[in-house]
């Protein structure tokens, strides 16, 4: 077994208690209090943080097909969303309740095609498709007048609304 050398012995015994000669003092209540204050503190500062939760976004959407009647349960009634149609395009008109919800001005136009209503600047029941199962308006005696107003109506309601689907008459299947 190799011996240690007595100066090498000697250096070891001055570092320990050199070593001890400082740290002893050091090891008061206080200080060994302190010492725990301050590792709790980092270990709160440095700690990994659970990841930043995002704020949900828009519902997505969906673009779906909708018939007269299937079109008409978009109404607003019972906080349904309110849909209307022009020249074969549904629009979520939601954020105009005020106007198309129940109790509306327009609402004879929530739920339906409002495109011959719109093209004659009438909300009466006659503008509206009565049978919902039949063929679509194809709105094709409009002046040229009506067509211009129809048109303008489109482009506010492209620029203000979102499209959410298109409208097709509805066909008996063998399902039916
Ligand atoms: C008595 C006559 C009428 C008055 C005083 C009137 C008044 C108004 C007003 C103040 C607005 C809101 C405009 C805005 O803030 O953007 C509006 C919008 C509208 N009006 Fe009339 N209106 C009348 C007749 C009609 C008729 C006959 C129709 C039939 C088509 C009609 C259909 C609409 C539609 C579709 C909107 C747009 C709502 C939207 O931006 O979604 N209005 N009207």
């Amino acid at each position: 077994m190799s011996q240690i050398p007595p100066e090498v012995e000697a250096h070891h015994k001055i570092m320990r208690e050199t070593f001890f000669a400082v740290a002893t003092p050091l090891l008061t209540p206080l200080n060994l209090t302190l010492l725990v204050l301050i590792l709790t503190l980092a270990y709160l500062r440095l700690r990994p943080q659970s990841a930043p939760s995002l704020p949900p976004g828009p519902q997505p959407i969906v673009f779906k097909t909708f018939t007269p009647r299937t079109l008409l349960k978009n109404n607003g009634t019972d906080n349904s969303p309110v849909y209307l149609a022009v020249r074969g395009k549904v629009y979520d008109v939601s954020s105009g309740r005020n106007f198309y919800g129940p109790g509306g001005p327009y609402e004879n136009f929530a739920g339906r095609d409002a495109t011959r209503g719109l093209a004659c600047q009438s909300f009466d029941e006659e503008m509206l498709t009565k049978d919902l199962d039949g063929p679509l308006d194809p709105c094709d005696d409009l002046t040229p007048e009506q067509v211009d107003n129809l048109n303008g109506w489109i482009e506010r309601f492209d620029e203000k609304y979102l499209v959410v689907g298109k409208l097709l008459p509805f066909r008996k299947t063998d399902f039916h």
